[in-house]
């Protein structure tokens, strides 16, 4: 059941009218990605600084109605496409009725990204709630390698999660950041198991941040990805075209004899900022209008305090117009995310 807004918070019938979001550059912002909580269960060495600091248990930030309504002043706008993230989203317990709230204003498109630790006994209901898909972050397809990566177990449990998001009819895709010396040996056994189960595979470029242990002996470019997995087939790779932008930056490549895909998402060494139509929301209700740049934008203050509904959406459009052209990265700039990967949602 969607949240009704209440009173103060409902846009003016004008403003009703979907005539799109754009940015200060004219770019078209439709995708809106919310990360729900800081939380995670797994601890991947490209993610959480290893002080332990983090690892208290907070409350979400903002409750389940805070995040509906914060996701209906941008839907009234015009975004189209949600993404709940992370932390790791499934560690809220009313992620299925937050999925209910946000899925009639996108008409469905709703989708999730999880680490899919907890994903089989979930995956039937969020599909229940309205949920379309989910893209399962899985960085090796062997169990030692995950250990390495996530410095637990639960490998098991990935796969099983991927397996009932399947059965249960979610589109599903598998996310990989590789990271040399770290998991490169993974990519074949990736792009096989992408053939194997006739299922997307995106190997994403390692991003920097504050204390996350980026350094370029780490970092491995799209182009030598795919090359590593076009030889270790021996298969050609036939490229798919883009289609929308509400597919992603990804390029995709068909595997042949199958449904499998592969697919490298190059956000440093083949930057897509001038196609970028998203903006973030993070678990502390600040808006992102850059993943690396961008101050964040306090919009759960003005929520708790009734601000109205013209009033968020003057932030939101204000904050917009002031998104940069790109990420500070390709100025070689250390990017300005001090808070990490776990509260923006990636
Ligand atoms: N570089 C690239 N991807 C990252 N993710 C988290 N941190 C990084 C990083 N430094 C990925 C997660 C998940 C998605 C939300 O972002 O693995 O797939």
């Amino acid at each position: 059941m969607p949240l009704p807004l209440p009173r103060h918070n409902q846009p003016p019938r004008m403003l009703r009218l979907k005539d799109g979001l754009k940015d200060g550059l004219g770019r078209s912002i439709t995708y809106l990605r919310v990360s729900v909580t800081e939380q995670c269960n797994l601890a991947c060495v490209y993610c959480k600084p290893r002080t332990g600091a983090l690892e208290r248990a907070e409350p979400p930030a903002m409750s389940r109605n805070e995040v509906v309504q914060a996701v209906q002043v941008f839907t009234s706008l015009g975004i189209r496409k949600v993404r709940l993230t992370g932390g790791e989203p499934l560690m809220r317990r009313d992620l299925e009725t937050i999925v209910a709230g946000i899925s009639p204003e996108v008409e469905g498109r709703v989708h999730l990204t999880t680490n899919g630790v907890h994903l089989a006994r979930r995956a039937r209901g969020l599909r229940d709630a309205g949920l379309a898909g989910v893209n399962v972050s899985l960085d090796a397809a062997e169990r030692g390698a995950f250990e390495r990566l996530t410095r637990k177990d639960g490998f098991s449990r990935v796969m099983a999660g991927i397996e009932a998001a399947r059965s249960a009819g979610l589109k599903t895709k598998l996310n990989a950041v590789v990271l040399r010396g770290w998991n490169e040996d993974q990519i074949l056994p990736l792009a096989r198991l992408a053939r194997a189960e006739g299922i997307q595979v995106r190997f994403i470029e390692f991003m920097p941040y504050q204390g996350n242990g980026w350094g370029k002996d780490q970092f491995m470019p799209a182009e030598e990805i795919l090359r590593i997995v076009q030889e270790g087939l021996g298969i050609p790779l036939e490229e798919e075209p883009v289609v929308g932008l509400e597919e992603g930056p990804a390029r995709i490549f068909r595997l042949p004899g199958g449904e499998g895909k592969v697919g490298v998402i190059s956000t440093l060494s083949a930057d897509f900022c001038d196609r970028c139509n998203r903006v973030r929301l993070t678990s502390r209700g600040e808006l992102k209008a850059c993943l690396f740049g961008n101050r964040p934008v306090d919009l759960l203050e003005p929520l708790r305090n009734h601000a109205t509904h013209e009033d968020l959406a003057r932030l939101i459009r204000q904050a917009l117009t002031e998104k940069l052209d790109c990420h500070p990265m390709r100025r070689g700039q250390v990017p300005d995310l001090a808070d990490g990967m776990w509260q923006v949602g990636g």
